[in-house]
């Protein structure tokens, strides 16, 4: 695997006379929003393509995503459980998607070779900038709950915003000491049970763990000490209104739900695989909850 500029869109779409195919990777693969954004943005953009959900077991994922372009695929999000195989099967990878360790968007260029990136860390700062314009990062630490998979696009996301340091709580302690040890002093390992005292001075609080998803426990954590100008975001969304973000608003903190990551994160591989910038508009937050219970 070599190295590949940030955003890579291999083609684009011009004078590229491949099929209009997209689609998403994952097992399971049912419960992915991503035709339903992909579909409103072709309407949106007069764009005849098709964006297919892909079922793919474990085992069987090198040979599938190998096979991709020749089916005539522009390009894969992909999902769990294949992020980090992803990776390691593309030709070439972002220094983003290098430093989370995994991807979630691949390019495969008009030659069949595949470009690997991850935009979760840009979808969730796209969402903090898009409904807490206000939110300076310069201003103070961030405080960062989890440390799986999404933590790790956060983390990286934040680091590169320019927060001046991050506090990093999980419930297994080893698992955020293993994310923070490539970042060396810019992130600080605070116990799970100090996370409410970790809120202090915090100008962000973001939950990644799966506490407050529907039929999981909520997310426990007093706010007091928290600054009135701390934005607090959820990456759940479902419920959209998690106890936490509930929680943030009662006592006057901005609040950021999760679903416009998932729809910001979708932006940049719609731009590189059809050739026109997407936007995330209430009319899409309302197609993405479409047949949600
Ligand atoms: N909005 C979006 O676009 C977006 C994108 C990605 C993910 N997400 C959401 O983010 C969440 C995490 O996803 P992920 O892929 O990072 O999952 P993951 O890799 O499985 O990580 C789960 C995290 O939750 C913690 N956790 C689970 N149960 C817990 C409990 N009872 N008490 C305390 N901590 C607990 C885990 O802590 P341990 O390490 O101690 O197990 C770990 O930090 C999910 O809700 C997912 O839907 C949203």
């Amino acid at each position: 695997m070599t190295d590949a500029t940030e955003g890579t869109g291999a083609t684009g779409a011009t004078g590229d006379d491949r099929p209009l195919l997209a689609g998403v990777m994952g097992w399971p693969v049912k419960h992915s929003r991503s035709p339903l954004l992909f579909g409103h943005w072709f309407a949106e953009h007069a764009i005849p393509g098709a964006y297919v959900r892909l079922a793919v077991r474990e085992a069987d994922f090198a040979e599938v995503f190998r096979a991709l372009p020749k089916a005539g695929f522009r390009g894969v999000n992909v999902t769990l459980p294949h992020k980090i195989s992803a990776l390691a099967l593309a030709d070439q990878a972002t220094e983003t998607a290098r430093a989370i360790g995994a991807a979630n968007t691949v390019t495969f260029g008009a030659d069949g070779r595949s470009h690997a990136d991850n935009t979760d860390g840009y979808g969730f700062i796209e969402n903090i900038r898009e409904n807490a314009p206000g939110w300076d990062p310069d201003v103070g630490p961030a405080l960062v709950l989890g440390a799986g998979g999404a933590a790790r696009a956060v983390v990286h996301a934040l680091l590169e915003a320019g927060v001046p340091g991050l506090r990093l709580a999980n419930r297994t302690r080893e698992r955020a000491e293993a994310l923070a040890g490539p970042y060396g002093d810019r992130v600080e390992v605070v116990d799970w049970a100090a996370r409410a005292a970790a809120c202090d001075g915090a100008s962000l609080i973001v939950n990644t763990t799966s506490l407050g998803m529907t039929g999981q426990p909520p997310l426990e954590i007093a706010l007091d000490a928290a600054p009135s100008f701390a934005v607090v975001s959820d990456l759940v969304y479902a419920p959209l209104e998690t106890a936490l973000l509930a929680e943030a608003r009662r006592g006057g903190l901005t609040a950021v739900d999760g679903l416009g990551m998932l729809l910001h994160q979708a932006r940049p591989g719609f731009r590189a695989w059809f050739g026109a910038d997407p936007a995330v508009t209430p009319a899409l937050r309302a197609a993405a909850l479409e047949g949600r219970p």
